[in-house]
């Protein structure tokens, strides 16, 4: 028999790229290969996401796509994945005849079975019981070499009224400090430098383990592994982060200056509509504490226009808001309404080209804002870990700033993947720094 070959494409959030790690574990323990071609795949693994609509059309129009090797090659597997997975469960086989399994966000192990029983039988095979625990003990293919994904706990108690994500992800599960801080020394014995610690909430770590630990204990506690060198960590919420974990994150030699705390919106108001638990007058406690803690703090943030009931009164204090905070970065999003969600009944949905323009303005200012902020690090040393080329261009490679900053610089092969290299930003722009390797003179 030949080389049997796994394409995965991952849509949506890290943890999904986390997952799609645990898919792949457990497809080359069956003897399958990654391939970046998808013509040659004997199993094709699409792991979606449905936070927004735009993020389940992507994943539809891909399956449709699928259609043609399904005809060529009918032993090909197809699996869909992952949350919208979670959501659409049956319904995705009579939306597309050809998909051979449907996995939901809690049954990640079920599929090296599900394959079996595929090849004995050509028929659909789904399994998205929620009720079995999220975490499963799982061999891990990691993607790269030194950058690493370590989910710290699964699942969202939030209910933000927009927000899909408790639904098809189920309940906050935290995983054990021991288990996280032994997958965490593993890493540092195997090479990996840069941790990410990914929940829907991090700040709200081990309030089901009730055993008194929290997200600034278990900082607190990873802190000492050997050989990483810098832990990031993926999602903060306002009402869950405390001044105990700011210090924390303060005093860790290893915790980066970068914290993506989501405000959503600037109106108190909307904010309550949105059940998101804090006022902005908190929020921008939290984050004067941050940054009197952490001087050269990065902060970044996720923004929603077109909530429903957002008057452009609203929408300007969100405006106000971003002016008034400066953050570096801002991932601003259309309000998509989530089938199922409250705020998808809520009255005064706004009409689609004003929530386009809102976008438009929003983004406008806060382009400016994170020029300025770049042009300012011009100039200036930053220690970078090199990731590699970029996705466009062999010759231009790029690494990040304990910040998050992207810098590029043109590759004079003096530098590897995974090094720690001091770099000059010589032209801050938007979205992304140009620099060069520093050498010292001599
Ligand atoms: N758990 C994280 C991230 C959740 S999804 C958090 O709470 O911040 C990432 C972002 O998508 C959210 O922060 C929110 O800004 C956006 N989002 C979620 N649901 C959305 C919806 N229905 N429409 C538009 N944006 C949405
Ligand atoms: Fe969604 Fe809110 Fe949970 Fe984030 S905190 S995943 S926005 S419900
Ligand atoms: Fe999307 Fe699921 Fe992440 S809905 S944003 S992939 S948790």
């Amino acid at each position: 028999m030949g080389e049997k070959y796994y394409f995965i494409i991952s849509y949506g959030c890290q943890t999904n790229i986390s997952d799609s790690e645990r898919y792949a574990g457990q497809l080359e323990e069956l003897g399958y290969r990654m391939t970046e071609n998808m013509e040659l795949a004997d199993v094709i693994l699409l792991n979606t996401c449905c936070v927004r609509e735009t993020a389940e059309d992507k994943t539809l129009g891909k399956i449709g796509e699928l259609k043609h090797l399904k005809k060529r090659n009918p032993d090909l597997i197809i699996a869909v994945t992952g949350c919208m997975a979670q959501e659409w469960q049956d319904k995705l086989f009579h939306r597309a005849p050809h998909i051979d399994l449907v996995i939901g966000t809690h049954n990640i192990h079920k599929l090296v079975s599900l394959i079996e029983e595929r090849q004995k039988k050509s028929d659909h095979y789904l399994a998205a019981d929620m009720t079995v625990p999220a975490f499963h003990d799982l061999p891990t293919r990691h993607f790269r070499d030194f950058f690493a994904w370590v989910p710290i706990m699964n699942g969202c108690n939030k209910f933000c009224t927009y927000c899909i994500v408790p639904y098809v992800r189920g309940r906050e599960v935290s995983r054990s400090v021991e288990n996280i801080a032994k997958e965490i020394k593993k890493l540092g014995t195997q090479g990996f430098k840069e941790i990410t610690l990914l929940g829907q909430n991090v700040n709200s770590y081990g309030q089901d383990l009730k055993n008194g630990t929290d997200f600034s204990t278990l900082i607190r506690q990873i802190e000492e592994i050997e050989g990483i060198e810098r832990v990031r960590y993926m999602t903060s919420h306002p009402k869950d982060m405390t001044f105990a974990m700011i210090d924390a994150m303060a005093e860790s030699k290893k915790v980066v200056n970068h914290m993506h705390l989501p405000i959503q919106s600037g109106s108190d108001e909307l904010l309550k509509k949105m059940n998101r638990g804090y006022t902005t007058a908190h929020y921008l406690e939290l984050i004067e504490y941050a940054r009197r803690r952490i001087p050269d703090l990065v902060l970044t943030t996720d923004i929603i226009v077109g909530f429903p009931g957002e008057t452009e009164e609203m929408f300007e204090e969100t405006l106000h808001f971003l002016e008034k905070t400066r953050y570096d970065m801002a991932y601003t999003f259309i309000y998509s309404p989530r089938t199922g969600t409250p705020a998808a009944k809520m009255p005064d949905q706004i009409p689609q080209d004003v929530k386009s323009l809102r976008l438009r303005k929003l983004m406008d200012i806060q382009n400016t804002i994170s020029l300025s902020y770049n042009k300012e690090m011009e100039n200036k040393i930053y220690s970078v870990i090199v990731e590699g080329p970029t996705k466009n261009d062999e010759n231009h490679w790029f690494g990040r700033t304990t910040g998050n900053k992207m810098i590029i610089w043109e590759n004079d092969n003096t530098v590897a993947v995974g090094d720690t290299v001091p770099v000059v930003v010589d032209k801050g722009q938007t979205w992304v720094l140009k620099g060069h390797i520093w050498k010292q003179e001599g």
